[in-house]
């Protein structure tokens, strides 16, 4: 549940708000100025609801104000809504300039104050939402690679990155599949002064066993059936570069021995071949199975483990790395909207908190995928649970806005809101066009805009 902060002095509307809005926020209350910063510093609600006069001068607004510039010194990004009385016109427009989102005449009505908290916190959440992007970008400014993170997990992943690229160690990716094994190692390869000669990835589960061996070192022509012609080995390939040895746990015992053999020695021998050739390579490893198991089944020898490990990098799972799985989804987001050349701008709140709670089982991989798919299949600008391929239900309204019986008022400007957005979306920004198909002129649009706070690019996430 969203947190709501209430300062008012006076215990009847106190109650009455509380009484109204428990059923859809966690509501937190306060009497005084003190009280609620107090407050405010310890639950860090989205929205506060603030009484302009607040004793000791209740008569003025001077507390109000107050009150207001240090909660928006706290939190610059805070949603305070301001109750006023019907003579304080002018004060509260002053507070909407010093930073209010909004202000609401007493006595409170519940239904329509429950929308404009709504609104105000579906705003918040978006803003956030944006802000996660705006930091990913800020924080990849060359890209790293393009890969995509935030959480501590992926922060210490790249500070190994740039640790390790200058020298030469061998590096040991860990993770599941799908958690970006292989941008690491391209990332390492492109950070490290070998990064303008070859990177050579071999994929040791994909290549059929008995061709393996001529895979890694090349073989003379006439070496076996079929060998019409002397064919340079991989490993050749990678000389002054880097080797991606991927899925190495995959590679069958009597390569790992010749394996080892040529990364002692640096030096290689084409299949039927005797002529030595030096190679100097860097080698970086990755798999996705369980090592330390493989080594005590015997399935993966321990001396080219330590070898090839002598730097270990473990990617956490994806359902482990906190707001980056929302920093990587509105990365997608941006990409495939414009590869596809599709206007979806933003998740609805369910599409958020499915993003939020599935497990990921394919890891960054998936979302890719899954996101690929949901901008080919986004009909309007808005990604939905079932875009994303989701089975459970989409909920097309921000979840806080309460369900149940509204007054005449609100429920007009429910449905005028839906149908301007909706109008908008339709005839992509044109307000000219989306005003004709309603019915109305330009100025009236732009009205009816304005008295319900939208605006024409709202509530979109995406800079441009
Ligand atoms: N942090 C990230 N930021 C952006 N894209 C990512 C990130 N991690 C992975 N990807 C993308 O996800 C896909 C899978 O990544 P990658 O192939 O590197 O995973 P992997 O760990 O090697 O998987 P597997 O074990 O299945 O081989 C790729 O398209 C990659 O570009
Ligand atoms: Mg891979």
């Amino acid at each position: 549940m969203d947190k709501i902060l209430i300062i008012d002095d006076s215990q009847d509307i106190r109650q009455q708000l509380k009484w109204g809005l428990a059923d859809v926020y966690s509501v937190v209350l306060a009497e005084s100025v003190n009280e609620g910063i107090s407050l405010f510093k310890k639950h860090q609600p989205v929205v506060v609801i603030l009484d302009l006069g607040l004793p000791p001068h209740e008569h003025s607004s001077v507390e109000g104000f107050r009150c207001l510039s240090e909660l928006t010194d706290l939190n610059p990004h805070v949603k305070v809504i301001m109750l006023t009385g019907n003579s304080e016109r002018e004060n509260a427009l002053k507070a909407i300039d010093m930073g209010a989102y909004d202000f609401y005449a007493k006595p409170p009505v519940i239904s329509e104050l429950k929308v404009i908290i709504a609104r105000a916190v579906h705003l918040a959440n978006i803003e956030e939402q944006n802000r996660i992007l705006q930091k990913s970008l800020q924080a990849n400014p060359g890209g790293m690679g393009g890969i995509i993170g935030q959480c501590q997990e992926m922060l210490t992943v790249f500070s190994t990155i740039r640790k390790v690229a200058v020298s030469d160690v061998p590096v040991f990716i860990t993770g599941e599949s799908g958690t970006g094994k292989e941008l690491v190692a391209r990332a390492i390869h492109d950070t490290s002064l070998r990064k303008k000669q070859p990177f050579i990835p071999i994929n040791c589960g994909a290549i059929p066993e008995n061709l393996l061996e001529s895979e890694f070192f090349g073989h003379e022509k006439g070496a076996f059936t079929g060998a019409h012609s002397t064919v340079q080995g991989k490993l050749q390939f990678a000389h002054k570069g880097t080797l991606f040895l991927d899925e190495i746990g995959e590679l069958p015992v009597n390569l790992q021995v010749k394996l080892l053999r040529f990364l002692q020695e640096g030096i290689i021998q084409r299949v039927g071949g005797r002529e030595d050739i030096a190679v100097d390579t860097r080698t970086v490893c990755a798999t996705n199975i369980d090592v330390s198991k493989a080594i005590s089944e015997g399935k993966f020898r321990e001396d080219l483990f330590y070898r090839v490990s002598v730097i270990s990098l473990h990617l956490p799972p994806l359902r482990e790395r906190g707001d980056d799985i929302l920093l990587l989804a509105h990365y997608f987001l941006r990409l495939f909207s414009e590869e596809y050349k599709k206007r979806v701008r933003r998740f609805s709140a369910s599409a958020v908190a499915y993003l939020k709670s599935y497990s990921w089982p394919g890891n960054v991989r998936e979302l890719r995928n899954r996101m690929q798919r949901a901008i080919i299949m986004c009909e309007g600008s808005t990604i939905t649970p079932a875009d994303l391929g989701s089975d459970q239900e989409s909920e097309e309204l921000p979840q806080q806005i309460p369900s149940g019986i509204y007054s005449l008022r609100e429920a007009r400007s429910r449905v005028e809101i839906e149908m301007i957005e909706a109008a908008i979306e339709r005839n992509a920004d044109n307000i000219q066009k989306a005003a004709e198909e309603l019915g109305v002129s330009r100025p009236t649009f732009y009205d009816l805009m304005k008295k319900h706070g939208l605006r024409k690019d709202w509530p979109g996430v995406i800079v441009e």
